[in-house]
């Protein structure tokens, strides 16, 4: 179970997808080391990164949509805290510790679920309106 790039996930703002498409290529390779049994091993590396690098993508994300005056602005914000509250959850929840196969699956879960749906729905979402607000 990787996430696979298609069109439905391109948002055509060039700094997102790039940014995106990284966050899949590292959520991707700790998929595919879930698979080998490999997850617990790299987790700790996958949560590092994604720790910073959601992080700045998400500012980035939000700096652009007040450069546009995106009406959807608040909702959108607090769909990134949600989710990095989450990740946190999750973090902590694997710290200190080998993680078992239930704390496994959920990160699957949370990773694969998270990144597609919040790019298919808000991020689109805000891609679409900034398209038209161009035009
Ligand atoms: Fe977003």
């Amino acid at each position: 179970m990787t996430i696979a790039w298609c069109k439905d996930l391109e948002t055509g703002v060039p700094l997102v997808d790039t940014q995106h498409r990284e966050l899949i290529r590292r959520v991707n390779a700790y998929l595919d080391a879930a698979r080998e049994g490999r997850g617990g091993e790299v987790l700790a590396d996958t949560f590092c990164f994604l720790d910073s690098y959601v992080r700045s993508h998400f500012a980035d994300e939000e700096a652009l949509m007040r450069r546009h005056a995106y009406p959807g602005l608040a909702g959108h914000r607090q769909a990134h805290r949600a989710l990095e509250a989450k990740l946190a959850e999750v973090r902590e929840r694997i710290a200190g510790g080998e993680p078992n196969l239930l704390a496994l699956l959920e990160t699957n879960q949370l990773l694969a679920g998270w990144l597609t749906n919040h790019i298919l729905h808000h991020d689109r979402r805000f891609a679409t309106w900034l398209q038209r607000a161009a035009a």
